[in-house]
């Protein structure tokens, strides 16, 4: 990586001193610089230090280190292969913001380009768990982390469990698809009629409560609340999330559980945990570390309050015409004005050889809420106190409402090599 003006003011000053052409104080410089950027850079001082010619306004941003790094654009498209049994759900099955199930092949192919052999890989901020699925093969242990309690037991149930329990859950979902719906219950009640069809919502609320009734162990338990969270998303009044719900209700199918297509065998060295990705990269080792964090404002508890309602089920007090419990405990600090210094933490307490990062250069929109809370320059400067960056792109057209914004955007990942 190349650092280019590593030049700061103190610095400017001293050699204008030196040279005896400004007598400056620092206060004065400053001032200079300031009233300059204020009329828009109509001031500017033309000087020449040390042979580079250069104006005052250079030298703020020359306080921040300025990377130049070689973005390798790949244009290749990649095609997913849609197993799917009958009777049976896929990991993969479930709509959620930020997925990167399109993108598997992409960083696949980095992963395999850069790590050669790997032993060991980390999806820290996993989501759906697509990712380190994809890794999940013989030989590789995956670690899964999500700090949202319904992204948390969806990893276990596929990732986590070893012990081939198919049998007993057959039983059971047959069981539960089988009760009938009988009054309101806390379900019903706040979610029926809006974000669920009513009689939807009091068979989805019976449900839960069964499961607390019938599963005979954590793991039986995880898969069962697992199948119903999918099962919701096919019959959920949405588009996709629960921060709103649509104004005409019609999803009016009845809600079916499905099997969990479970690979046991090859979980047995897998972990999977629920804890804020900083305590837990201070407690474990691998090869490769992807870091796929939330990018802007938007708090996925926020989101999909509903699913972490539903899954601990406590049944919290819910406000507001959303019906949103208390998220105070769900907040992340990827979401919030310090994130560059959440990420930095992560990064120095990183213990692997390889850091894939995905980031997207989402360009500023009117609200605010969906720009980018690190800027590329802070990435690249926390990533290079571990090693060598490089970015690699993945062009696509990127959608809003329907219609295409006209501009090109970006998926990024910045693969780092860890040397230090
Ligand atoms: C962009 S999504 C990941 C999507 C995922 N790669 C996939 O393909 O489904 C970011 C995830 O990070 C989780 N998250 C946010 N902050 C976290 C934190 N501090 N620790 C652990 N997980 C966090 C969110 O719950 C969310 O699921």
């Amino acid at each position: 990586m190349k650092i280019k003006n590593l030049l700061k003011v103190d610095c400017l000053r001293e050699r204008l001193l030196n040279k005896g052409e400004y007598a400056l104080s620092k206060r004065e410089l400053f001032t200079i610089i300031l009233d300059g950027i204020a009329e828009g850079h109509n001031r500017s001082f033309d000087c020449v230090a040390d042979g580079i010619q250069t104006t005052f306004f250079d030298y703020p941003e020359a306080e921040n280190f300025l990377h130049e790094i070689d973005t390798q654009k790949v244009k290749k498209s990649y095609l997913q292969h849609k197993k799917s049994k009958a009777g049976y759900f896929q990991l993969q099955n479930r709509r959620y913001l930020g997925n990167k199930y399109k993108l598997l092949g992409f960083i696949e192919d980095i992963v395999s380009q850069k790590c050669g052999a790997v032993s060991s890989f980390c999806d820290i901020f996993a989501g759906t768990g697509v990712v380190g699925d994809r890794f999940n093969k013989h030989g590789v242990q995956v670690f899964s982390n999500d700090f949202l309690s319904a992204n948390y037991i969806c990893l276990q149930a596929f990732l986590g469990s070893t012990i081939d329990i198919q049998k007993n859950i057959i039983e059971k979902i047959k069981h539960l698809n089988s009760l009938e719906n009988s009054n309101e219950n806390y379900f019903s009640k706040h979610f029926g009629g809006t974000y669920f069809e009513k009689e939807n919502a009091r068979k989805i609320g019976i449900i839960r409560e069964e499961i607390t009734e019938i599963a005979e162990s954590e793991n039986e338990k995880n898969i069962l609340v697992c199948s119903l969270l999918y099962a919701m998303d096919k019959v959920a009044n949405t588009v996709g999330h629960y921060d709103a719900f649509r104004k005409r209700l019609d999803m009016l199918k009845p809600i079916k559980l499905l099997m969990p297509y479970i690979n046991y065998n090859r979980n047995r060295n897998n972990e999977v945990y629920k804890e804020d990705a900083n305590t837990l990269i201070r407690k474990i080792s691998f090869d490769v570390l992807y870091i796929d964090p939330p990018y802007n404002s938007r708090q996925y508890s926020d989101t999909y309050h509903l699913l972490e309602n539903l899954t601990d089920w406590k049944r919290p007090e819910v406000i507001g015409i959303g019906k949103k419990m208390d998220r105070s405990h769900i907040k992340s600090a990827y979401c919030l004005k310090n994130a560059t210094q959440a990420f930095a933490d992560l990064i120095k307490n990183a213990n692997c050889k390889h850091i894939l990062l995905s980031y997207n250069n989402t360009g500023d929109s009117k609200d605010g809420r969906s720009n980018a809370r690190m800027g590329d320059n802070e990435i690249l400067q926390i990533l290079n106190q571990k090693g060598d960056v490089e970015i690699f792109e993945k062009e696509y057209k990127a959608f809003t409402t329907g219609k295409s914004n006209g501009e090109n955007n970006a998926e990024r990942i910045f693969y780092c090599k860890v040397t230090k």
